[in-house]
């Protein structure tokens, strides 16, 4: 089965509304006839009216690095999902590394929150990966099985056509250690055994799986080109209109 790739930028916390228009309004015209790849950018929350207005009527989807689980509520400095939606939002990241590891995100949050985005319409991209002990450890099948499991609870296949899934190795995200091909081909391979467990063979067939973690110009095509990876979650190299256009034309 085929699935179109999708190429996404994960700005982090980086960028002002005036660099944010800037790299929009240099990234576009580099991508405008680029059809055989999805492109999305999540900037910081203050940028997404900005960069929503900027990519209006182009190829590229604006979406939030996080949400709350809950529509609105008391909730002191977070993001509501009905938010995002109302300021053009339509992709929304869930569960990255840097939530689990400083925002104490759990999977049982992961799966609210996963549950918030499908019942109003967002594609939710959700981040899975194991830390290097677990690695070393010869835990990864493990811990990716825990985290596809407990991100999944309560999903029925109907539901799962839009999930999106962006494997991240903790240890190769923002440290310049990629996961070789190998290592990452084997751990999406695991990862789609396991949805087809959970949700069915067909459910996973069609799921898009994500490489993340120091995905660069020069190591792009070697990681997205292969058969088991279906697109990249970028994050330093998706600063610069140059080398993120150079990663979305892998
Ligand atoms: P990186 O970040 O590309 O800088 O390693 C990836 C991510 O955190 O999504």
């Amino acid at each position: 089965m085929s699935r179109k790739a999708l190429i996404a930028a994960n700005w982090k916390m980086y960028k002002t509304p005036a660099e944010a228009k800037a790299f929009v309004d240099a990234f576009l015209p580099l991508v405008a006839w680029h059809t055989r790849d999805e492109i999305a950018l999540f900037p910081s929350p203050v940028l997404l009216p900005t960069v929503v207005e900027g990519c209006k009527g182009s190829n590229v989807a604006v979406g939030a690095q996080n949400i709350h689980f809950a529509e609105e509520g008391a909730f002191t400095g977070e993001t509501s999902i009905v938010q995002l939606k109302a300021v053009g939002g339509t992709h929304t990241l869930i569960g990255h590394s840097e939530r689990r590891q400083y925002f104490a995100e759990t999977d049982e949050i992961v799966n609210k929150k996963l549950h918030t985005a499908l019942k109003h319409g967002v594609v939710p991209v959700v981040c899975i990966g194991e830390v290097l002990e677990d690695r070393e450890a010869g835990k990864t099948a493990s811990v990716l099985k825990t985290q596809v499991t407990g991100a999944f609870a309560g999903i029925v296949p109907e539901a799962a056509k839009p999930i999106v899934i962006a494997y991240e190795p903790v240890w190769a995200i923002g440290t310049g250690k990629t996961a070789t091909p190998e290592i990452a081909a084997d751990a999406h391979r695991i990862i789609r055994a396991e949805v087809a467990t959970l949700l069915g063979a067909d459910v996973a067939a069609a799921m898009r799986i994500l490489y993340g973690g120091s995905v660069k110009p020069d190591n792009a095509t070697a990681l997205i080109g292969l058969e088991e990876i279906d697109g990249a979650l970028v994050g330093g190299a998706s600063l610069k209109p140059d080398s993120f256009t150079a990663i979305v034309k892998y």
